[in-house]
């Protein structure tokens, strides 16, 4: 089955036509980083105008590179939520109107699940997601662990009760300058940073809750009381990423043992993060289930938003169209 993935829900036009939820023929992206760069951060209302104006240019050319014609595509997938709606719609529409033109089924596809399914990507069919798995999703609008049973039924077993992981790499990345989105130059630069030399908080929250805004907070204290100019940058991006991937690996390992299930599952823009990876490792053979955990993460490329990952779910996941803002149930 041929898929047409559309995401539009951010920063991102991508577009991509994956063969039966793994095998990707074709994709191309448009990404506005540069354009949101001097900002800090995505100006919704630019995005959306930007989506405006690459969106069919890379569909269209997405279905030319592939050598198809649009009789070939089964299926049509477009993120529906969570996401900025202004630039959702930009997606959807396009979506809708192929669609109803060409007479093609449409889907609806949530983008956190989209995410999920990024794990199958470019992968052997002996290393595709099989539920049920225990999920860290960690992005920049999100950062829940989720036990996922199937596609239908996911349950909260926690998340973040302010900043989302991504964000947090984001702001503090804004308070050493480093350029958006500031996750991957801050792993770039704590490479050679000491992330023992500063003792930066962890939150006590729930048992498997995330909260970043105290140690955001610290950094900036951190920052005004000593000056910018005599930390080592370095060290303290080191420390900070240190402090989230802890307590991300820390808390998705007990959320395995506590529900004995060791095949895990990590997806979103930070689980691009190799010590984050380095520490589930880690943390699983504290534990002594190091022997036992099955770890599954995306390929590098396909952690942050694309449209490949949104094919791949509407070949495993669709959903018929209609309003999903992403809500799952919390666990009892
Ligand atoms: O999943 P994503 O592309 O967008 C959302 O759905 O939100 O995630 C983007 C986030 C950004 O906050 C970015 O800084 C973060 O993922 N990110 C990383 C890394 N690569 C991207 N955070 C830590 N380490 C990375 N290597
Ligand atoms: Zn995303």
């Amino acid at each position: 089955m041929l898929v047409l993935g559309i995401e539009s829900s951010c920063d991102e036009t991508s577009v991509a036509i994956v063969e039966n939820g793994h095998k990707i023929i074709s994709e191309l992206t448009h990404s506005q980083i540069a354009t949101h760069q001097v900002y800090g951060g995505v100006v919704p209302e630019i995005a959306a105008r930007e989506h405006v104006l690459h969106i069919d240019h890379l569909i269209w050319s997405c279905l030319k590179n592939a050598n198809l014609n649009w009789s070939d595509i089964n299926r049509i997938a477009v993120v529906n939520g969570p996401g900025l709606v202004s630039s959702l719609l930009v997606g959807i529409n396009a979506a809708k109107t192929l669609s109803w033109a060409l007479n093609i089924e449409l889907v609806s596809i949530n983008h956190l699940k989209a995410h999920i399914c990024a794990n199958n990507l470019n992968k052997n069919p002996k290393d595709f997601l099989q539920e049920s798995f225990i999920c860290l999703l960690a992005s920049g609008g999100h950062t829940q662990i989720l036990q996922i049973n199937n596609y239908q039924d996911i349950k909260i077993l926690g998340q973040t009760i302010d900043d989302s992981a991504g964000e947090a790499f984001d702001k503090v990345a804004r308070m050493l300058n480093l350029p958006y989105p500031g996750g991957p130059h801050i792993e770039t630069l704590a490479k050679t940073g000491n992330k023992t030399i500063f003792k930066l908080p962890r939150a006590k929250v729930g048992e498997f809750d995330f909260s970043f805004s105290g140690l955001k907070t610290a950094v900036l204290r951190l920052i005004e009381k000593t000056g910018l100019e005599n930390l080592n940058k370095a060290d303290l991006a080191a420390s900070f990423q240190e402090a989230v991937c802890h307590e991300l690996a820390d808390k998705l390992i007990k959320a395995s043992l506590k529900n004995n299930c060791f095949d895990i599952v990590i997806a979103g823009g930070v689980s691009a993060n190799q010590r984050l990876r380095e520490l589930i490792s880690e943390k699983a053979n504290e534990l002594n289930i190091g022997q036992k955990i099955n770890i599954k993460a995306p390929f590098l490329n396909y952690c942050t938003d694309n449209g490949a990952m949104v094919a791949a779910a509407g070949y495993l996941c669709p959903e018929s169209f209609g309003l999903d803002f992403g809500v799952y149930s919390r666990a009892k």
